[in-house]
């Protein structure tokens, strides 16, 4: 990991672990990755996902890749290097959110492994939940929800992923879910379901 710019600076422990959260809380402290394809269906599942935790009391947020591009990183597009970027800061920010225990969830392309694995690097062992939302780029083209692939094809929008940028597929997610033909209930079980058994969510 590289060093910060800055010299002079000492690390501060907080006064309130992230254990104590977690047991004040009753649920651990996470980061819920999803990568996938635009259109796979991220977003979707991570705004379903944060509501049958807000309604289970659980504390979650949702950081979601359009969102984000308005705020903290609207200086950035998507050139590799840039889409690197991106995601290293998202990084920081779900692992502060993770140590502040809360059961974040991400939904970003996030297309490059290597980028990805670096945030696993940064977070305690456990502690990064990496999810393939799995769709054929055939199903994502045909759900085209906001018009993008068919830019794309047209020529109008340059390194668009899956058409003219790489997606390159997690090797060993912790979790795949399939949303090809799959309804967004049973996607949302799954989901729940391996954070249950995995002791992230108590059943
Ligand atoms: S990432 O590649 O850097 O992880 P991110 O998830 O933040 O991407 O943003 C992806 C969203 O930006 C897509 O869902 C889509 O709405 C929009 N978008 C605009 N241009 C592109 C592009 N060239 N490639 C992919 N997504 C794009």
């Amino acid at each position: 990991m590289s060093e910060p710019k800055a010299k002079n600076i000492v690390w501060h422990e907080t006064t309130v672990s992230k254990n104590e959260r977690e047991l004040q809380s009753g649920h651990k402290g996470c980061t819920v990755w999803l990568t996938g394809l635009s259109g796979s269906g991220k977003s979707t599942l991570a705004n379903l996902l944060e509501k049958a935790l807000w309604e289970r009391g659980v504390r979650s947020f949702v950081l979601d890749g359009d969102n984000v591009r308005h705020g903290l990183n609207k200086d950035l597009g998507f050139s590799p290097a840039d889409r690197t970027e991106n995601i290293r800061r998202i990084g920081e920010v779900a692992k502060l959110f993770t140590e502040a225990g809360v059961l974040n969830v991400t939904a970003f392309i996030s297309p490059y492994r290597a980028d990805r694995d670096l945030v696993r690097d940064i977070m305690e062992d456990g502690d990064f939940v990496e999810v393939l939302v799995d769709c054929d780029l055939d199903e994502c083209e045909k759900r085209d929800p906001k018009g993008l692939y068919k830019k794309a094809r047209a020529g109008e929008i340059p390194e668009f992923t899956g058409i003219s940028a790489p997606y390159e597929a997690p090797a060993k997610p912790e979790l795949t879910i399939n949303t090809t033909n799959q309804s967004e209930a049973d996607s949302l079980a799954d989901l729940i379901g391996y954070l249950e058994s995995k002791g992230y969510l108590s059943s």
